[in-house]
């Protein structure tokens, strides 16, 4: 298998959770670090198959069966090599490349990359510690950046002028362009990071595949980063990744923040969970590659305006990976510009604060609606439905997704609605219901709050308290809870067109009065609405 190109299958293993695949044809329950099943290999009643999400490995104690996403789809569906990657791949929504072998000239273009690209880290630090890198050294000294950090995350000073351009002049031209770190311009050869405080950018195995470089005198762009090459995909690299892996993994949970030095910052005082994205752009690859360790993490963006709105991004693009375990919170930061500041200035316990204090996916979401869209008016309220029903269907699980829904039903009828019914003042004045149907409807305006708006002036002419935490559950579908509504309302009426009509006679019989046309008036809205009721009814047996 190592003879073909490999950065697919990597890919397929990076962006697919063995428990996402396996699950399809084995159920698995989460028992301790392993999720576990009946073996789909041998034949069983009690589980001895166990998989290991964050190792992406199945092994079952009973058969001794055991590999990984690829060979699970080609054992369990009997599939050679390339129809299980097809599979695979549409499963991950990934287009199939041209497989090939890799040639022998790939691996060696791979290996020379790194070389340079190590070989670059190592001039950059001793340029750095050097007479032209003083400034630089001075900057991030001040930045709170001891030597041994400096050390173990490769950081450097690449100067004005052509130095790995020179430095490595007797290698081919290609080869020091792939890296990105040499350009060709009309007098030759250059350099493509000058006068930059220069940070490693690894791969998850350690590998240095790029460079993020900063300006030190003020000027913009603050940052460069090399642009994609082979080997280094922005889209797919998430810094600080290969440091914090490890403690990802046994605090169960990953701290995002927006830039490269706050990730570094966090990870040296207190929280080595922290990782950060490439620029400013999170994608979906980030976050899947994040959730092959765990589901739980904690987004840590800045307390401004671009901060929140990051954050509502970040929230979109993670909602396709939520399972019921997972923990997803959104922390901002206050009282200082970015986590690197407030480490700073205020110390790792304030920081915690803020991680501790973070709001769950769920309230965020819920904020937002609240804050973005007028929720006092119909319009209003119709769009934030519209965006919370757009998030509830990007959640994969149905049942959680049918959680999350009627979560926000509930918060949506007690904060949207209730306001109103204080403030209104019924016209019509009717007896007391019996309890039963009541009920009905106490349920079903806590599971449809749609309804509950459409009949809102009927539904608070009952005088009934919906403030009740007691109430059933209702299994009426939308459309019978609707038809029970209406209907119910139906024969109200004609309770009350009933006492009406008493009224009139008595009222007649004490004055002596003719009431033969007001009776019949009445006689025929009572025959209309049980015309109506009937109908009702009847489509309600169907
Ligand atoms: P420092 O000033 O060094 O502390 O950086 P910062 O992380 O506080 O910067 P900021 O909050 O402005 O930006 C957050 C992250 O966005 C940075 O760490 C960079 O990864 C990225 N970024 C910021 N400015 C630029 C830029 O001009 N170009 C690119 N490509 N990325 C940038
Ligand atoms: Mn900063």
């Amino acid at each position: 298998m190592s003879k073909y190109d490999n950065s697919f299958t990597d890919e397929l293993r990076q962006r697919l959770s063995i428990i996402d695949v396996i699950n399809r044809r084995v159920p698995l329950v989460k028992k301790g670090q392993n999720y576990w099943g009946c073996c789909p290999f041998h034949n069983e009643k009690t589980p001895s198959f166990s998989v290991n999400e964050d190792k992406g490995f199945y092994h079952c104690f009973g058969c001794g069966e055991h590999g990984d996403i690829i060979s699970f789809v080609m054992k369990s569906e009997n599939l050679e090599f390339k129809e299980a990657i097809k599979e695979l791949a549409d499963m991950a929504g990934l287009k199939m490349p041209e497989f090939r072998q890799k040639t022998q000239q790939q691996i060696e273009a791979e290996e020379t990359y790194v070389k340079i690209t190590e070989k670059a880290a190592e001039i950059y630090q001793n340029l750095l510690y050097g007479e032209s890198g003083r400034v630089a050294l001075d900057y991030i000294k001040n930045r709170g950046f001891s030597d041994e950090m400096i050390k173990k995350y490769r950081i450097g000073y690449a100067p004005r002028g052509n130095v790995i351009a020179s430095h490595f002049s007797n290698i081919k031209i290609d080869k020091l362009i792939a890296t990105g770190l040499v350009r060709v311009g009309d007098r030759g050869p250059y350099d493509f990071f000058r006068d930059k405080l220069m940070f490693p950018i690894f791969n998850a195995h350690g590998q240095i595949v790029a460079f993020s470089g900063r300006s030190l005198d003020g000027s913009e762009p603050k940052y460069i980063n090399t642009t994609d090459t082979e080997l280094f995909h922005k889209r797919q690299t998430i810094f600080g990744f290969n440091f914090a892996r490890e403690s990802i993994h046994r605090n169960n949970r990953s701290i995002i923040v927006e830039g490269q030095i706050d990730a570094i910052q966090m990870q040296n005082h207190g929280f080595p969970e922290t990782v950060a994205p490439l620029g400013t752009a999170l994608t979906e690859d980030h976050i899947a590659i994040l959730c092959k360790s765990n589901r739980n993490i904690v987004f840590c963006f800045d307390g401004d305006n671009a901060g929140q709105k990051a954050a509502i991004r970040a929230a979109t693009l993670v909602l396709p990976f939520l399972r019921e375990t997972s923990d997803i919170k959104f922390a901002f930061v206050t009282g200082g510009k970015d986590p690197d500041e407030i480490l700073k200035t205020h110390g790792e316990s304030a920081m915690r604060k803020i991680i501790d204090d973070a709001t769950p996916l769920i309230d965020f979401l819920w904020n937002v609606v609240n804050k973005n869209y007028l929720i006092n008016t119909p319009g209003g309220r119709t769009s934030a439905e519209k965006y919370l029903k757009d998030c509830i269907s990007k959640i994969s699980d149905k049942i959680f997704q049918n959680e999350i829904e009627q979560e926000f039903n509930q918060r949506k009828f007690n904060q949207w609605h209730k306001w109103k019914k204080t403030e209104y003042k019924p016209t019509i004045e009717l007896p007391d219901t019996d309890i039963m149907p009541i009920n009905i409807i106490k349920s079903i305006v806590q599971k449809y709050p749609m309804i509950s708006e459409k009949y809102l002036d009927f539904l608070t002419s009952l005088n009934i308290s919906f403030d009740d935490e007691n109430v059933p559950d209702t299994d009426l579908s939308l459309d019978a809870a609707e038809k029970f509504i209406v209907s119910y309302k139906l024969r109200k009426y004609v309770e009350k067109l009933n006492l009406e009509k008493q009224e009139i006679i008595s009222n007649a019989l004490k004055n002596n009065i003719d009431c033969k046309e007001s009776i019949s008036e009445i006689d025929n809205k009572i025959s209309d609405a049980n015309e109506k009721l009937e109908l009702l009814l009847d489509i309600n047996n169907k």
